[in-house]
């Protein structure tokens, strides 16, 4: 073996990686053009060039300025954006689609020169779908579409098709037809919002859009299509950032950039020092010198490994420069780096990579070019010195390396996520020569396990921690910009619904310190996705092989979705039936937070809810014999409060019929009464479904399980000798399994027939369970297998979300619930049968619109129904939904109620594992009032350890029991969460021989 050192790792977590020392670097040539050296020379012009040989301006050929050097004058002449006039490069892209399409939106003929980037920009898409394999665009422009503004999502990109394909061909999976790509600032338009003053709606007239497939079309609106969310790629080319930067700015509906934002992110310094203080992301050593700092930026040494300078003004700084460049080339921050940069910072200087390199011991020169790059900065700009670390040098396998050896970039695609949270969607690398930088556009898409094998890194236990790394310090980059953002105003951040979505970080693989470390150099967004859309499209044309994995725009097309979903429903007004108890409190807060206006309908005049709402009307729901009187009753009131109601909807058991007629009397979408009646009654769907016979097959009937309606004793003697015994005896309208019960012969079922006709008479004898509709009950064939439910979101007869959760052993001879598991352990072709049985079962009671939880057992020949509640998933199914996949059944539900197709993303990924077990006051009251008292759950839950769901408010024992919280661990699988948890019951005393916790969470393995 060559090499005898073992590197250590600088960081933890990183598992020690043997390199051989790094060689010292050959000399550098200039990677120059002559014209870029030229300017370069011009721009520096009290400098020579000859000074050195490890000189090299390195420029990134991608930006249209590609060959504007350091320092360049005309800068400040063209702005930001780029100048405002010029012409697309013509002829650029080889192969044949029609021409005659039609570009001009009918309202807004552009001028020459837009027209011909507009021209420009489709023939770029027609390129891309083409290398992708796609089929061109059609267009159907001549036949406007007339659509239903105001209640779809409309997802709208203004922006380079080439750096958004992946996303545009992600929304058209998504949410077909409504993932729109304009290619021309006219084809959008801004109108003064109404009741929101310096706010406008974005309208789209004309754009492509996107379906599954890849299908695209070139579509008009007629009326226009108002967005729900917007993301404007703000690089577009001379005159046209500008555009979508006005475009983007103080809009209504979402935006997903903003040229504020963008300003700020390109600011290397801000984000350096963000970077530098998250504890898990290495960022260069870095010397910065300014005038004035931006207002945002920490002084000092505020940030390890980062020393801001601030100068008092721009004559007579050189000794201070000098001192302090002097001290940083020599001080143990740089490590055994051999070279230093110097680059400028500041949005101005934007695409401009220009950068300077020099050995560590030209102190004369380094001080040099500060001082000249000095008097180019404007307030809040600055100049930085940085670390140039080496390329990471593996042993080759044949023989030692001659060249200059490989250097990797590593760029990394992270999403905001449900609750702010970061998520890292896609690595992608680069890797190019040692002795030049590494560059989007200057090296191909490869995998991270591609890219290190190339440099001969191939343990995949090595990669893992290599990839785990960047995971780690792109999700901190990106939550240090959401918490910098969180502290921006409205005005600050272009608009008070602009929020960055997505980042991509790039990352320079080096062996600082001789281990190998990813060390953040810069925020990248655009750039960092064109290269995931690249890698993707790998496996796109032909289709070759393996797909690539998750859709790297997977995660911030779901964002997209869930801020549109929001932008429809802020401000609608909604009467919700029924409060519920505790276990529904967080609709009051949610109701808060996404701007619905709730007026609500309650049996109990001092509901805690009353307060919360915008109207509340008390009235005596109770009877459900007079439902229909009630709805009449009820819509009459509606009416002389002049309520302006956008749907009515209920997530209450006992509610859900009287919801259905009171929604049929006010003219509000619903499920027809008749299908939330024979849903809410067990033994009626089941025999209704058993005549379900298809076609189409396979039929609801495969599913129903035979039983007897119990309204007597003589039938309860019919019943024992037409189902097979052991069987379940169970309430008709019953809830939360009170009065069920596992009955093994005759005398048991007489006995618990009696037993509940004498306990549970009416509603008061257990409110909120069903007896309002009386206490008959029904003999159902007992059905072996695991419990599962289904989670379902109907709209119009069609299935838009399913979420499957598995139970773990009932307690017997009660069925009390015990344990639950999300997502599902099942099989995926398991899972598929759960979720087509349960949206079978709701199809064939006339289910068709709404959230429904379906309760389901796996048996060996497949799934039987338990019984179907037409309602969103009660206990803590809400918020393990909205947890693990981001998705809120209540949003949801509400969205159904107003007739609107709910923005759900057709595949929601779960971000983890939670299984959770249920505490019973019966097993519990001696936990539950010391070591687990409800103080000491909710610390632990807002210490993230738990996941408390409170289903009860008093700790009151009762024969019929129903459970007062659940207590969910999560992790990363389902067996650490598993675990976890465990530890944690043990721990509260809430395991125990009577409460055998492993033994409930045994199926989850
Ligand atoms: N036919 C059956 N076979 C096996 N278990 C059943 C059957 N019916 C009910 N159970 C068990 O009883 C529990 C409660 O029954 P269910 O019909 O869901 O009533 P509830 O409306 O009270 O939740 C179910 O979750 C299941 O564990
Ligand atoms: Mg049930």
């Amino acid at each position: 073996m060559p090499q005898a050192l073992l590197y250590k790792a600088a960081l933890p977590g990183l598992g020690a990686v043997p390199l051989p020392p790094p060689p010292p670097l050959p000399p550098l040539r200039p990677a120059l053009s002559e014209s870029a050296r030229h300017t370069c020379r011009a721009a520096a012009a009290h400098q020579s060039l000859s000074h050195s040989t490890n000189e090299m301006l390195s420029l990134d050929p991608s930006g249209p300025e590609w060959d504007c050097p350091l320092g360049s004058k005309d800068l400040e002449e063209e702005g930001p954006w780029g100048g405002d006039s010029g012409l697309p490069p013509t002829g650029c892209f080889p192969g044949s689609w029609r021409q005659d399409v039609g570009l001009d939106y009918k309202g807004s003929p552009e001028g020459a020169e837009a027209r011909a980037w507009t021209v420009y920009y489709y023939s770029l898409l027609q390129s891309c779908l083409q290398q992708a394999g796609l089929p061109e665009t059609q267009d159907r422009s001549q036949v406007p579409c007339t659509g239903c503004p105001g209640a779809e999502v409309t997802l709208c990109v203004l922006g380079s098709p080439s750096t958004f394909l992946p996303v545009l061909l992600e929304g058209g999976v998504q949410s077909p037809g409504n993932m729109l790509l304009c290619l021309s600032p006219a084809w959008l338009m801004k109108v003064p919002a109404p009741g929101q003053p310096g706010e406008a709606a974005l309208l789209v007239s004309k754009a492509v859009s996107f379906h599954p497939g890849g299908l695209t079309f070139l579509d008009d609106f007629v009326p226009p299509r108002r967005a729900t969310y917007f993301l404007a790629g703000l690089g577009l080319g001379p005159g046209r950032g500008r555009e979508a930067a006005e475009l983007a700015r103080d809009l209504t509906c979402p935006t997903g950039a903003s040229a504020e934002l963008a300003r700020l992110l390109e600011d290397r310094l801000l984000t350096r020092q963000l970077l530098a203080q998250q504890g898990c992301v290495a960022v260069p050593a870095t010397l910065a010198f300014t005038y004035k700092p931006l207002g945002l930026l920490l002084g000092g040494d505020a940030s390890p490994g980062l020393r801001l300078v601030e100068l008092s003004g721009k004559e007579g700084q050189e000794m201070l420069v000098k001192e302090e460049v002097e001290t940083f080339l020599h001080s143990e921050a740089l490590g055994d780096v051999l070279q230093v940069a110097v680059k400028l910072s500041g949005w101005r200087w934007r695409g401009r990579q220009a950068f300077r390199l020099y050995s560590r011991a030209e102190l004369g020169t380094v001080v040099d070019t500060v001082l000249a790059l000095l008097e180019k900065l404007e307030e809040e700009e600055s100049v930085l010195v940085e670390a140039v670390y080496p390329p990471v040098r593996l042993p080759c396998s044949d023989g030692p390396a001659l060249g200059p050896g490989l250097a990797v970039r590593i760029c990394a695609v992270v999403c905001r996520t449900q609750g702010d949270r970061p998520l890292l969607s896609k690595v992608v690398c680069g890797v190019g020569r040692g002795d030049r930088p590494v560059r989007h556009h200057n090296s191909l898409p490869r995998t991270l396990e591609g890219a290190l094998a190339q440099c001969g890194l191939g343990d995949a236990a090595q990669v893992a921690a290599v990839r785990q790394r960047v995971k780690a310090a792109a999700e901190a980059a990106l939550g240090a910009v959401l918490a910098l953002e969180a502290g921006l105003s409205a005005e600050q951040r272009g608009g008070r619904r602009a929020h960055t979505d997505f980042l991509g970080v790039d990352f320079a693989l080096t062996a600082a310190g001789g281990a190998l470390t990813p060390v953040a150099l810069e925020l990248n967004s655009g750039l960092c996705l064109e290269a995931c859309g690249a890698l993707e499209g790998l496996w796109a044309a032909p289709r070759l092989g393996p797909a690539a994995d998750d859709a790297a725009a997977a995660p911030l097309v779901e964002t997209m979705l869930r801020r549109s979903a929001r932008c429809l429903m802020e401000g609608k007004h909604l009467l919700v039936v029924g409060a519920g108890g505790v276990s529904k409190k967080f609709v009051w807060e949610a109701a808060r937070d996404y701007g619905l206006q709730l007026h609500l309908v309650e049996s109990d005049p001092n509901h805690f809810a009353s307060q919360l709402v915008q109207t509340f009307i008390h009235f005596d729901m109770t009877e459900h014999q007079r439902d229909e009187e009630n709805a009449r009753l009820l819509a009459e009131l509606v009416r002389a409060r002049g309520l302006k109601l956008d749907g009515c909807f209920s997530y209450w058991d006992d509610c859900l019929v009287l919801t259905a007629l009171l929604c049929q009397e006010l003219g509000l979408p619903c499920c027809p009464p008749a299908a939330m009646r024979l849903a809410k009654h067990k033994s009626r769907t089941q025999l209704h479904l058993l005549c379900h016979h298809g076609p189409p097959w396979p039929a609801p009937s495969l599913h129903a399980v035979p039983c007897c309606p119990l309204e007597s004793e003589a039938d309860v003697e019919r019943a024992v000798h037409q189902v097979p015994l052991p069987g379940v005896m169970k309430l008709e309208f019953g809830a939360g399994a009170v009065g069920t019960r596992l009955v093994k012969d005759a005398p048991q079922c007489y006995e618990h027939f009696s037993q509940i006709t004498r306990d549970l008479q009416g509603e008061a004898d257990h409110p909120g369970i069903g007896l309002g509709w009386g206490n008959a009950m029904l003999l159902m064939e007992f059905v072996e297998g695991t419990e599962h439910d289904v989670d379902l979101v109907l709209f119009g007869g069609r299935l838009l979300a399913a979420f499957v959760s598995d139970n773990g052993p009932t307690r017997l001879p009660g069925f009390t619930e015990t344990a639950a598991c999300m997502p599902t352990g099942l099989a995926p072709e398991q899972e598929v049968q759960m979720v087509q049985a349960a949206f079978r079962c709701c199809l064939g009671c006339g289910l068709l619109d709404g959230v429904f939880n379906v309760e389901l057992k796996l048996t060996g020949a497949g799934p039987r129904l338990i019984e179907i509640n037409p309602r969103m998933g009660g206990f803590y199914l809400r918020d393990w939904i909205l947890e693990l996949y981001g998705v809120d059944l209540l949003l949801a539900a509400a969205m159904v109620a107003c007739g609107l197709r709910p923005a759900l993303p057709t595949h929601p990924r779960a971000r983890g594992h939670l299984v959770g077990v249920m505490c019973l006051v019966s097993q519990h009251l001696q936990a539950l009032s010391s070591t687990a008292s409800r103080e000491a759950l909710q610390a632990l839950h807002d210490r993230g350890v738990l996941r408390l769901n409170l289903l009860e408010e008093a700790l009151v024992p009762g024969k019929y029991e129903e459970p007062y919280c659940s207590v969910a661990c999560a992790g990363p699988s389902p067996t650490e969460a598993r675990l976890r948890l465990l530890g944690l019951c043990q721990g509260l005393g809430i395991d125990g021989p009577n409460y055998p916790v492993a033994h409930f969470l045994s199926h989850f393995k």
